[in-house]
């Protein structure tokens, strides 16, 4: 009898283990941006996700090649609509049909995706659009959920909208002032009582570094955690981070048109490491730390002390991202564009933060100024510059960026390499006007953080068939509880 509930206990306790292998405690969530010259193969950044405790993903379109790596992979998926396609969307019901089916439906069925929502839109109601998307979100919002009802996905999947949190503001420029835009708080009203309705939720992008670095004003200490900036007093509610200030003006808002219970998700938020001044990796590190602190203790803000599902954006850098709102655009990446790390982040646990394994480069080679050159017409150099510049990444050299101390020489090597790397060491992408010249000596300033590149090898990456590094883990789950059902059995034949 002792020996029978022994026995049950192991087994019950080694099933426990194993759904926790599977489904992780407490997971964490990312957006996964695909805007690179050179992207990580999906299978590794599929499995640098899971190395690293992500459960969640957040992809801005329906990429079929990250979609297809997210198949059985355990993780949750959101995936996103373009702005470009609400109009579409708001008024044509069968194109939200074909929508669903091609993007939703087919990943789920062909290829075991776990879709959880749909971000219809992405921040549509940014105040520098003018109003362009204002009156086609709703009704795309309703087309999607009528095509995810249509489809069976009614309860499965949900839909959301992902704003911006200049949808909201403060009169009083306390959070208890909180309210929407005037602007648009018909349409906000509308979308939040037709999510609500249908048990969906609302989502959220909240900057303290865009407050920071928008602001030369803004106290400093005020954007981290763990900021010593004087405290901001709101009645009985003291606020020592501008992320809990900006959370709970939006509670406010909600509260006081009535949805004092509806569920948040925090789409977006993070710190990039280079670009600007304020873009590095002391402060990304600073915040991003603090950031998951509070996801591993599962902190609230003072007037909503449930924690939102927090996407922290972004998962790696992005080469090719628009810079129009400002250099610091591609580097908002917890990883380096090749899935390696940028500074280490204690995760929770005892774990530290792992980078990608298998990623093949291109030779070690780069392409610099020639010592030979000399700059007699610096319009031929500017002219070299501008070209390397326009096609590949050049944002590193911006002001108070990682390459900013650099000299005339090291500019021009910099923009030089860009370009060589992002036309995978092409020779003839290595000939600016005579000024060039490959070498296999390291150029990168030594004691700085300015590295010179060398970009993935997406040949060698496709050539090779990659097995889905992503597929043994639901195996593993099932042959734990395999293994131990027949340990129970065993051990109940030899002594009951
Ligand atoms: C599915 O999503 C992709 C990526 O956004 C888009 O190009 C395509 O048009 C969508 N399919 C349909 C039927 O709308
Ligand atoms: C949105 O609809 C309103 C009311 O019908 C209209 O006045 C406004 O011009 C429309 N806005 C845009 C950008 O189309
Ligand atoms: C280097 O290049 C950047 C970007 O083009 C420019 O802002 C900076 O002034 C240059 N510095 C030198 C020393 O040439």
């Amino acid at each position: 009898m002792g020996l029978q509930h022994f026995t049950r206990c192991i087994l019950l306790a080694l099933c426990i283990l194993s759904q926790g292998l599977a489904k992780g405690a407490d997971g964490f969530a990312c957006n996964w941006g695909t805007r690179l010259t050179h992207p990580l193969p999906p299978e590794i950044t599929v499995k640098l996700m899971k190395d690293n405790g992500f459960r969640q993903v957040k992809l801005f379109e329906a990429d079929p090649d990250a979609l297809k790596a997210l198949g059985k992979s355990g993780i949750q998926v959101m995936v996103g609509i373009p702005n470009d396609l609400l109009a579409t969307l708001a008024t044509n019901v069968n194109a939200a049909i074909a929508w669903v089916n091609q993007n939703v439906s087919s990943y789920i069925s062909k290829n075991g995706v776990d879709i959880r929502y749909v971000a219809v839109g992405n921040e549509a109601f940014l105040k520098t659009y003018n109003g362009r998307f204002v009156n086609s979100t709703f009704p795309a919002i309703q087309n999607i959920q009528a095509a995810l009802i249509k489809a069976g996905l009614g309860r499965q999947v949900k839909v959301t909208t992902p704003l911006n949190a200049d949808v909201y503001q403060s009169d009083s420029g306390l959070p208890s002032g909180g309210n929407f835009r005037p602007d648009i708080q018909d349409q906000m009203i509308s979308i939040i009582k037709f999510l609500s309705q249908n048990g969906a939720p609302l989502t959220f992008n909240i900057y303290p570094f865009l407050s920071l670095d928008a602001d030369p004003h803004f106290p400093k200490e005020f954007a981290f955690f763990d900021g010593s900036a004087a405290p901001v007093v709101d009645g009985s509610i003291t606020y020592t981070n501008v992320f809990d200030a900006n959370y709970d003006t939006l509670i406010t808002a909600l509260e006081k048109n009535g949805f004092a219970q509806m569920p948040v998700i925090i789409g977006e938020v993070g710190w990039p490491t280079d670009g600007t001044a304020n873009a590095n990796i002391k402060n990304a590190q600073r915040f991003n730390q603090g950031l998951i602190n509070r996801i591993v203790k599962r902190q609230g803000s003072p007037k909503r002390p449930s924690p939102p599902d927090i996407y922290l954006f972004g998962f790696i850098d992005e080469d090719m991202k628009s810079i129009e709102p400002g250099p610091f655009e591609r580097h908002w990446g917890v990883f380096n564009f090749d899935g390696s790390i940028k500074y280490p982040l204690n995760l929770g646990g005892g774990k530290q933060l792992v980078g990608a394994k298998g990623v093949k480069y291109l030779p070690k080679q780069w392409c610099v100024m020639s010592t030979q050159a000399n700059v007699q017409d610096p319009n031929v150099l500017a002219d070299s510059m501008s070209k390397a510049c326009t096609y590949a990444d050049c944002t590193s050299l911006s002001p108070g960026s990682s390459c900013s101390g650099l000299d005339t020489r090291g500019n021009a090597s910099y923009a030089f390499n860009m370009y060589y790397q992002t036309m995978n060491q092409r020779k003839d992408a290595c000939q600016f006007n005579g000024l060039s010249v490959i070498t296999n000596i390291n150029p990168s300033p030594p004691q700085s953080t300015c590295q010179f590149k060398i970009m993935i090898d997406l040949g060698r990456h496709e050539k090779k068939s990659t097995p889905s590094s992503a597929a043994p883990q639901g195996n593993v789950h099932f042959m734990i509880i395999l293994l131990s059902s027949f340990i129970f059995n065993l051990i109940l034949s030899l002594f009951v």
